[in-house]
């Protein structure tokens, strides 16, 4: 018996970024493709007729014939604590955090709640054919594990840290300069790459941490060789201004996180909406991302997401959801909302780029692209089995579509969870509807 698994169905993945090889050159497709694994990782892809003949006869295999294949989607920011106050009303940012934000993190300082919402949150994400994301915890260090021991049990590609935060915040909800740094070093040494896992020291952002607390962040930051480094940055016009109060000595935002050694090429910023030139050119120069959350942006009335302008700086941009900020754990829903930040904008974002943004872009923007974020032979087997009957109307539609672009951009734009029919993680089958 052949150890080897197969699916036979429509296949598409991103190998680069439209925006340096155009579209058509961005993407494979195969209308009859066979995607092999061995294992964990990816041991074939190509046309299924011309990969059939140099494979074991008895080779099992799962037959889509109304079905596209893709890997799994990742998400550059996203807030596990959050998942219960998603859809939360009429505030922006500052006061959204104080009014419903603050209150619900408290919670996660007991572990049992933490578990419950970390078990919901991951199947959540699943549900939705995301395998890998950058995820928030609380100021507590036991969300932190909690969240860690969840993501065990599914074998995800996960990275996580505490929330960094002595100022600004609730009492109950801070921390101090010593105790983070104490903390996020306890929770390196536990859980950065062990198995899929990997850390991100995380800093709220700017206006809740002291620069005693911000300097032992880029500390730690120097401490390991690969750890991330994931805050928010210019996302609010009254948080701008309050930052430029705050640190009267920095020239810009992004400046504040310079000063204190917290730019690299691990470092994801949130948001990045209200930039200037000098800000995307230093984003570049350091390799960091940013994660452009456009549901967020959007439902808290942050502003317009200027993609444009990333891509002249030639800055990595990967797409996240931002929940609970977000109103969505779809990153179908996601794209789609992308889609209409950039048309307010007189400007397009094709379905390939968005396809991009949601997988390769985003394993770019985590340095993770040898492991995760296309199909790559060798790469991980995370992928994602998109239903083109997930809904009557999905059905319909699709029926019209005259080629794989058309047909992704539905997806994207009416599709939900219905339409993800199954999520693979390292092989295993950790979703069905
Ligand atoms: N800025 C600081 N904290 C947060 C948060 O929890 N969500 C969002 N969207 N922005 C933030
Ligand atoms: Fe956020």
């Amino acid at each position: 018996m052949s150890h080897l698994k197969a699916w036979r169905a429509a296949i598409v993945h991103c190998i680069a970024d439209p925006k340096d090889v155009g579209v058509d050159a961005a993407y494979e497709y195969f209308d009859d493709g066979l995607l092999v694994i061995d294992g964990d990782k990816i041991h074939a892809l190509g046309d299924a007729q011309k990969l059939l003949a140099n494979l074991p006869h008895d080779l099992v295999i799962e037959h889509h014939p109304n079905a596209i294949i893709t890997p799994g989607f990742i998400d550059t920011h996203i807030h596990y604590p959050q998942t219960d106050m998603i859809g939360s009303y009429g505030e922006q940012l500052l006061t959204w955090l104080n009014t419903y934000t603050f209150p619900e993190e408290s919670k996660f300082s007991d572990k049992a709640h933490a578990r419950d919402v970390a078990d919901r949150f991951l199947k959540e994400l699943l549900r939705n054919g995301t395998t890998t994301a950058l995820v928030f915890g609380t100021v507590h260090k036991v969300s932190v594990d909690t969240f860690f021991e969840a993501s065990q049990v599914h074998n995800l590609r996960m990275i996580c840290g505490k929330v960094m935060m002595d100022r600004n915040a609730p009492d109950y909800l801070t921390d101090t300069p010593e105790s983070s740094y104490q903390e996020s070093k306890e929770l390196i040494e536990t859980w950065h790459n062990k198995g899929r896992l990997h850390y991100a020291i995380t800093p709220r952002f700017a206006p809740t941490s002291s620069d005693e607390q911000l300097q032992l962040a880029g500390k730690l930051l120097s401490e390991y060789d690969d750890v991330y480094l994931h805050t928010h940055l210019s996302e609010n016009k009254d948080e701008c201004a309050w930052v430029q109060d705050l640190f009267p000595n920095s020239t810009n935002y992004l400046d504040v996180y310079d000063q204190h050694k917290l730019l690299s090429e691990r470092s994801v910023f949130a948001h990045g909406i209200h930039l200037c030139d000098s800000e995307y050119h230093r984003l570049h120069e350091t390799g960091s991302a940013i994660s452009f959350c456009p549901t967020s942006n959007l439902f808290i009335g942050s502003g317009l997401f200027k993609l444009s302008k990333a891509e002249d700086h030639k800055v990595n941009v990967g797409l996240g959801t931002d929940v609970g900020g977000g109103t969505s754990f779809s990153m179908l829903q996601t794209m789609n909302e992308a889609y209409k930040v950039i048309q307010l904008q007189n400007e397009n974002l094709s379905p390939i780029k968005s396809l991009y943004l949601s997988t390769l872009g985003g394993a770019k923007a985590l340095r993770l692209e040898d492991k995760i974020g296309n199909l790559a032979v060798g790469s991980e087997a995370d992928f994602i089995i998109l239903d083109k009957k997930g809904t009557p109307l999905l059905e319909s539609r699709l029926a019209l579509s005259k080629n794989i672009e058309e047909s992704l951009f539905v997806l994207m734009t009416i599709g939900d969870d219905r339409a993800i029919q199954a999520t693979y993680s390292a092989g295993e089958c950790v979703h069905r509807r």
